[in-house]
């Protein structure tokens, strides 16, 4: 019985942690924001004029998701989305997930 609960309790925290991004490097994801920063903002707060929406207090697993959308084309490729075209390049300029992490984790010490 007390073997059945800690198998249990092991694969809740497999399932758990599994689903979970690896952890993103704030410090590196600073460098890849100064990119980032002339639209939505330094401190990510967005900026209406140019139609770049706040990031500063979004989940980072949706700033990933976002990002992996306009990445992978799912995001900003129909001619008739303006805005969303704006942002699909800026997303290839990060290489890989990680690097969608660490700007995440950047965005995420900006607080909301
Ligand atoms: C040229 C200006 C510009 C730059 C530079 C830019 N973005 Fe964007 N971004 C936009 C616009 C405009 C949108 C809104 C797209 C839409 O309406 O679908 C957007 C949308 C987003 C979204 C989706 C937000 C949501 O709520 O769905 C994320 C995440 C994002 N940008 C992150 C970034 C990151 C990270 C960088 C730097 C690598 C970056 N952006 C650089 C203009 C920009």
């Amino acid at each position: 019985m007390k073997l059945k609960f800690a198998l249990a309790v092991t694969a809740l925290v497999s399932v758990v942690s599994s689903g979970a991004m690896a952890a993103g490097d704030p410090v590196r994801g600073k460098t890849l924001y100064a990119t980032c920063g002339a639209c939505h903002g330094v401190n990510g707060e967005g900026l209406e004029a140019l139609n770049a929406p706040k990031l500063a207090g979004q989940e980072p697993w949706y700033l990933i998701r976002q990002l992996q959308n306009f990445k992978s084309g799912v995001r900003g490729t129909n001619p008739r989305d303006t805005y969303g075209m704006q942002m699909a390049p800026m997303a290839q300029t990060l290489v890989d997930d990680q690097a969608m992490e660490d700007v995440a984790a950047y965005i995420e010490t900006l607080g909301g």
